[in-house]
């Protein structure tokens, strides 16, 4: 079983010609509202991809907190531990490009007071993987890293949005998921020199002992492991239409294929397909694929 700590948000994207600068106000056709929020959107793609899945994380008591967690119920992750408190819950504001690039604004609302001690130890002690993000407080991922290890569970760790990634939380982490400008900053926090995002996860797998995951985009994904070894899994030529949520996806399925018991390299090449799927549909979870669609993409079926 897999537990997500994470974030729970409702998406409002606005579809634009192209990303405002800064200061800039740019007009589009209209804006549609999605599920999102980190935590949830991993939550989701572990489940879609045939994990079991309970979520841990906080919504308002408002009309978004209940369609987010009807929509988790929907992709059957379990939601026993999601708290309803006085606190709007978390939404953010994508503005999406015809290329299907993003940029997104959030407003934590109920996220902000997530706390680790909302995960029950009986909970804790069945999980085979946990998957955390950096949407909630800092102090309650490392708490439930620290616990997740203690009770013999693997860790992953998403650090995004890139933030400060604190050397002490560092021991905690088994599996640590960044994209390049998380990567660089990530290393920055632990105070690991480095000229390139490349560079900077070979030396926090090799300082910190850990396997670093650098997700490359339409370039695919490396991994770097403490002994020096390295792999490069390529990106899969696709049209993205929008690619919100495509490190979400990658996350919640490599916890998915950890958590069945692949190896770490089968799994990253799952997890780069469904990321690459993901980006085919709108919305965060819009394109989360099945297993089936992933092993077909693997195949070279889906185009
Ligand atoms: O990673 C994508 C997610 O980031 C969106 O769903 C949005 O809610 C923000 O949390």
């Amino acid at each position: 079983m897999i537990i997500v700590l994470g974030s729970i948000n409702i998406d409002l994207v606005f579809s634009v010609s192209r990303l405002p600068l800064e200061g800039e106000t740019v007009i589009g056709p209209g804006y549609a509202m999605f599920h999102g929020g980190k935590g949830a959107n991993q939550a989701v793609a572990a489940a879609r991809y045939g994990a079991r899945v309970e979520m841990v994380g906080a919504v308002g008591r408002d009309d978004f907190g209940c369609a987010a967690l009807e929509a988790l119920r929907g992709d059957g992750v379990g939601v026993g531990a999601v708290r309803r408190l006085d606190a709007p819950t978390g939404c953010a504001a994508i503005g999406l490009d015809t290329e299907g690039r993003n940029q997104i604004m959030v407003a934590s609302g109920a996220n902000a007071l997530v706390s680790a001690d909302m995960v029950p130890d009986e909970l804790l002690d069945r999980a085979g993987v946990v998957l955390a993000q950096m949407e909630i407080p800092s102090e309650a991922d490392w708490e439930f890293l620290r616990r997740a290890r203690n009770s013999g569970a693997v860790t992953v760790f998403n650090a995004a949005p890139a933030g400060v990634l604190p050397e002490e939380a560092l021991p905690f982490i088994d599996v640590l998921i960044v994209n390049e400008p998380e990567c660089i900053a990530a290393a920055a926090a632990a105070g690991v020199d480095g000229r390139d995002a490349h560079a900077c996860a070979s030396g926090l797998a090799a300082c910190c002992g850990i396997d670093v995951i650098t997700t490359l985009g339409a370039r695919g994904a490396a991994l770097c492991r403490p002994d020096g070894k390295r792999l490069h899994v390529e990106g899969a030529a696709i049209s993205p239409v929008d690619s919100t949520g495509a490190g979400d996806t990658f996350c919640g399925v490599l916890a998915a294929c950890l958590d069945g018991g692949l190896a770490l390299a089968e799994a990253i090449r799952r997890a780069n397909a469904a990321g690459a799927l993901s980006c085919l549909q709108r919305g965060a979870r819009g394109g989360m694929p099945s297993a089936l669609e992933v092993e077909r993409m693997l195949a070279g079926d889906v185009h």
